[in-house]
């Protein structure tokens, strides 16, 4: 790891404990007691920021142009990033797919969609069990690479907080394919000061010693210098959580994954203490009920943060809550994606809300993950599985979407 002067440049300055994240934090690694744990901590807190806070002011503003309908918004990538897959070449076939399936949805309602990446950072993943059964011998589960490794092993899943080094490290290499794609759009288009549309990088914030140590302060303004979009996921959104404490205290704009447990009165809660001042693309919600129960559960908290006075990005994240298993696999069905994803723009609609987009997981490749289209039974599944985690759709499956949310 390069260790840089913390002095003097204001991105690179170390903001010191205490970190801004005392409270309760959920699925978090074992690895205190490791004997690379402070040295590891350590290096990130003398790292420069990854991302800068002019980058920040500039999504910020173009996510406020997306709540207020002017706009759409695109956030997609694998559920788990790999370490092994942080190189240019594969950097730019991500975003290949991320720019085809923009501007297909651009075209399509004739509007400008802003680009965000699960990338530059996904290597944290929230499990609903600490353990799992792999041939006879109970393992630790794979928390993503910031953590273990995938192999079923009891070496490769022991919690090593030297990954976060390596998290970091990947997550820069990503970051600056994605600096120089927004540079040379922008030299394109002739639109540096307008509608910026990416690419940007987002991940769920999951690892607190991680985050906590990548805040930094710049004229008077503390941002979280892992990513441009963090965002807390269904099981770390808690209003009393470490989580919420930390990006409360930053001026990235924040996302939440909201899930079927969500009630009106809490959601009312951490909306205020991520929100407020009530600012126009500082809060992006992220629905992920399932198909069955989305047009339940969403219309009550779509007034409380209506009612509330928040002007939000609503986005629909129509995979997470419609996972099975089939063939011995985590799978998901296109059509109870596609019926998520177009309920979830109707209530909001019905609300006069703007539906801003969908969040999903798609790989850069013709994977067989999920079901629908040319993956047309449970026995291609097992063709090309390669997902680390959740399974994605491949681009096909992720264009049919496109065109039935769109069509909506
Ligand atoms: C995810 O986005 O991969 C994820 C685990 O989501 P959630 O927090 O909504 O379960
Ligand atoms: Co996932």
């Amino acid at each position: 790891m390069r260790r840089r002067p913390v002095i003097g440049d204001g991105t690179r300055a170390t903001p010191g404990p205490p970190w801004p994240a005392s409270g309760p934090a959920a699925q978090q690694p074992e690895w205190a007691t490791h004997p690379a744990y402070e040295s590891s901590c350590a290096a990130l807190v003398s790292s420069p920021a990854l991302v800068t806070p002019g980058e920040l002011t500039r999504l910020r503003r173009t996510l406020a142009v997306v709540a207020g309908g002017g706009a759409a918004m695109l956030q997609l990538g694998d559920c788990a990033e790999s370490f092994e897959e942080s190189d240019a070449d594969q950097v730019r076939a991500k975003t290949a797919v991320l720019h085809a399936l923009a501007d297909e949805v651009a075209n399509g309602i004739g509007r400008p969609v802003l680009r965000v990446g699960r990338i530059g950072g996904q290597f944290a993943k929230p499990r609903s069990r600490p353990l799992e059964e792999i041939d006879g011998t109970l393992l630790p589960v794979f928390r993503g690479h910031m953590v273990n490794g995938e192999a079923a092993t009891s070496e490769a899943r022991a919690h090593d907080p030297r990954r976060m080094v390596r998290a970091y490290e990947a997550s820069a290499q990503v970051l600056r394919v994605l600096a120089r794609e927004r540079g040379q759009r922008a030299q394109r288009t002739q639109r540096a000061q307008g509608f910026d549309v990416g690419p940007w990088a987002s991940h769920d914030a999951l690892v607190v010693d991680y985050e906590a140590r990548l805040v930094r302060s710049e004229a008077g303004q503390r941002f979280l210098g892992s990513t441009h979009l963090p965002w807390l996921g269904d099981r770390t959104r808690a209003p009393g959580s470490a989580h919420v404490r930390l990006l409360s205290t930053v001026a990235n704009p924040v996302a939440l994954k909201l899930g079927p447990s969500t009630e009106p009165a809490e959601l009312r809660e951490v909306c205020a203490l991520l929100d407020p001042e009530r600012d126009p693309g500082r809060l992006t919600l992220i629905v992920r009920m399932g198909a069955e129960r989305v047009a339940g559960l969403l219309p009550p908290l779509v007034a409380a943060v209506q009612d509330a006075g928040h002007r939000v990005v609503w986005l629909s994240d129509p995979m997470h809550g419609n996972t099975v298993r089939a063939a011995g696999v985590k799978t998901r069905h296109l059509d109870d994606i596609v019926d998520e994803a177009t309920r979830c723009k109707r209530v909001l609609e019905q609300a006069k809300e703007h539906p801003g987009g969908l969040h999903l997981e798609v790989a850069a490749s013709d994977v067989t993950e999920c079901l629908g289209g040319k993956v047309d039974g449970v026995d291609r599944l097992a063709e090309r599985y390669t997902t680390l985690c959740d399974p994605r759709l491949n681009p096909d499956q992720a264009a049919e979407l496109m065109r039935a949310w769109i069509q909506a």
